[in-house]
């Protein structure tokens, strides 16, 4: 063995012991009579210590050749130190340096591998081997291990089979682009990776598994971004003879596990909202309610009064920031000028101050008498010292636009505090969506869902009224999971691809492995998927899941330690009958 111990476990106790530890040399403090060697690994950073005259000269030699980086073992015996360091666990001992090895040396780095780095996000991704030796990137990971661990461990106590899928699939519609890989023997033709193992996962409930999970990878080749990635993990289950209601508690129940295992935070029941609320009370599907701010829709008490952009509005809506009255006419700017980005789209920013001394500041005071104003103040609940904000235009846009500048000023109030946990289930969402560019529907969840069974007449007269009987696990702003009681009948999963725009002939097609095996006694069942990356971060209460992850892509979806995507030689190409058109 190159070591009896870890850089991360020797203390007080252990004086007197003699040990071998090897490692990663962090910093070399020479003082002429006394040199100084902190050595970390994965555990922690123990203090090598050697002395001019005491210590071999060929040792001393060998460490005063050191630098960041290289890999050393040492022997020696563990003493207590003189000036101890509080900061770290191994502080109050040190290790007088018998012998010393060299094991290998490392070129500089191109970053300092400390808490915080001075390497910018490109450069600690090219060199990702490094970057994972720094504490918060292996915490970061310790933590997903954690978090598998104990999933699995819960859904085995449930008899949750975990059954691996294939990779090299045919297309599932779940909404993104497909990776495609080619096929050398069957030359033109490619399979798909998967969006994720949907319809295996119920193949696997008329085989009878009954109770399924995979900790898998997914991959859509979709628009990057700080919570995406086109290669991603799920925790996928899927569950026979349950109803929506089974899902919901069981699935709530991996959740509150986790964070009682993991974080030691013991959650509530989590709340159920209507999609439809969601939308009304918080203009998203995922709202965050670690705080307030509900919408109030105003469109009764402010129109017909003169002011042109609310008469002709669709939705006027507003918020209420609580002890905000105060704020400065810079401080207003700066949201109106956040609410106008093109990418927030909203035309203007109207605000009422509830003064402290009962009186009211508007930006319209021109068409509001104050009478008019405390009507406002009343439909908010608002009290002196308020500030109301408020937005006019088309629903959808200006709902969207009320969401951000939500999120935009519990942030700058400091509402979103990462270690407060608020998890809800979203349910009832609409079974389809109306896609004006290729006039069709679209599923909203996939085309798997079923319908809300007191909804199954609409599906002929109205499809887009149908409620659909799926749910979304939404923490603290952030769709962790999501998943719906699916389809298990032929003829209704044909109706739904007809609605969908498929013929008969596309529809068996695509998915006449799935519709066939309905006939077989597909029992009714029913499940969810996780993000495992993204739960991963918010527990962390960050909010990029790159970290979490040991070598993601960055967004242009390339992997820079590796160089890939990368062209490929002339001969792969023949060989898979592709040819490139320059
Ligand atoms: P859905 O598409 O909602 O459902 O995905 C489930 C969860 O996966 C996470 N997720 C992602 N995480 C990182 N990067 C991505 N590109 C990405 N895309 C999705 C989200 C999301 O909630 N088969 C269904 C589940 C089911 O019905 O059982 C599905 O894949 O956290």
């Amino acid at each position: 063995m190159l070591r009896t111990n870890t850089c991360g476990e020797l203390r007080i106790e252990n004086v007197g012991k003699t040990v071998v530890l090897s490692g990663w040399v962090q910093k070399v403090r020479d003082k002429g009579g006394m040199l100084w060697i902190d050595l970390r690994d994965r555990y922690g950073i123990t203090q090598l210590i050697l002395e001019e005259g005491k210590s071999d000269a060929a040792i001393l030699s060998i460490a005063r050749g050191l630098s960041r980086e290289d890999v050393v073992s040492a022997e020696g015996a563990v003493i207590e130190r003189s000036s101890k360091n509080a900061n770290i666990p191994t502080g109050d001992i040190e290790i007088l340096v018998a012998k010393l090895t060299l094991l290998n040396k490392s070129k500089t780095p191109p970053f300092t591998i400390e808490d915080d780095t001075d390497g910018g996000d490109e450069l600690r991704m090219k060199y990702r081997y490094l970057d994972i030796r720094r504490t918060p990137v292996r915490t970061a990971l310790e933590l997903r291990h954690r978090l598998s661990i104990e999933t699995r461990k819960y859904l085995d106590s449930f008899n949750f089979l975990e059954v691996e899928t294939p990779y090299l699939i045919k297309s599932t519609p779940e909404g993104a682009r497909d990776f495609v890989v080619p096929s050398r023997m069957n030359p033109g033709e490619f399979y798909a990776l998967p969006q994720s193992p949907q319809t295996f996962k119920q193949l696997l409930m008329v085989a009878g598994i009954d109770r399924y999970y995979q900790i898998v990878k997914c991959f859509r080749d979709e628009d990057l971004r700080a919570d995406r990635q086109p290669e991603f993990t799920q925790i996928d289950c899927e569950m026979s003879f349950v109803t929506q209601e089974d899902v919901l508690q069981t699935f709530e129940g991996l959740i509150t596990h986790l964070f009682n295992k993991v974080l030691n935070v013991q959650l509530p029941t989590f709340p159920r909202m209507t999609y439809a609320d969601a939308m009304t009370y918080y203009g998203c599907d995922k709202p965050d309610i670690r705080f307030d701010m509900k919408f109030v829709e105003m469109n009764s008490i402010v129109k017909e009064k003169g002011f042109p952009v609310f008469d002709s509005a669709e939705l006027v809506v507003g918020i209420n920031a609580s002890g905000c009255s105060e704020y400065t006419r810079k401080q207003l700017d700066a949201l109106t000028d956040f609410v106008k980005k093109p990418q927030i789209g909203a035309t203007g920013l109207v605000y009422l101050k509830c003064n402290l001394d009962g009186t009211y500041k508007s930006s319209v005071d021109k068409f509001y008498s104050p009478e008019e104003l405390a009507k406002w103040a009343a439909v908010f609940g608002a009290k002196a010292g308020d500030l109301i904000l408020v937005l006019a235009g088309g629903a959808d846009k200006t709902r969207k636009a009320l969401s951000e500048l939500r999120l935009h000023l519990a942030d700058e109030l400091g509402l979103r505090d990462p270690k407060v946990f608020k998890p809800l289930w979203v349910l009832d969402f609409p079974l389809l969506e109306w896609n004006e560019d290729e006039k069709r529907f679209f599923a909203m969840h996939h085309p798997f869902t079923s319908p809300m069974e007191a909804d199954f007449a609409l599906m002929s007269s109205d499809p887009g009224k149908v409620r659909a009987n799926a749910y979304d696990m939404v923490i603290n702003g952030v769709e962790l999971g999501g998943g719906s009681v699916r389809i298990h009948n032929r003829e209704l999963q044909k109706q739904m691809f007809s609605i969908l725009g498929f013929t008969d002939e596309e529809a068996q097609n695509q998915f006449g492995f799935l519709m066939n095996a309905f006939e077989y006694g597909a029992p009714p069942h029913a499940g969810l998927a996780f993000g495992f990356d993204r739960m991963c971060a918010i527990f962390s209460g960050k909010d990029s899941i790159r970290d979490f992850i040991a070598f993601p892509k960055n967004n242009s979806g390339r992997d820079v330690m590796i160089d890939s995507p990368s062209v490929i030689d002339a001969k792969q190409l023949l060989d898979l009958s592709l040819t490139i058109n320059k």
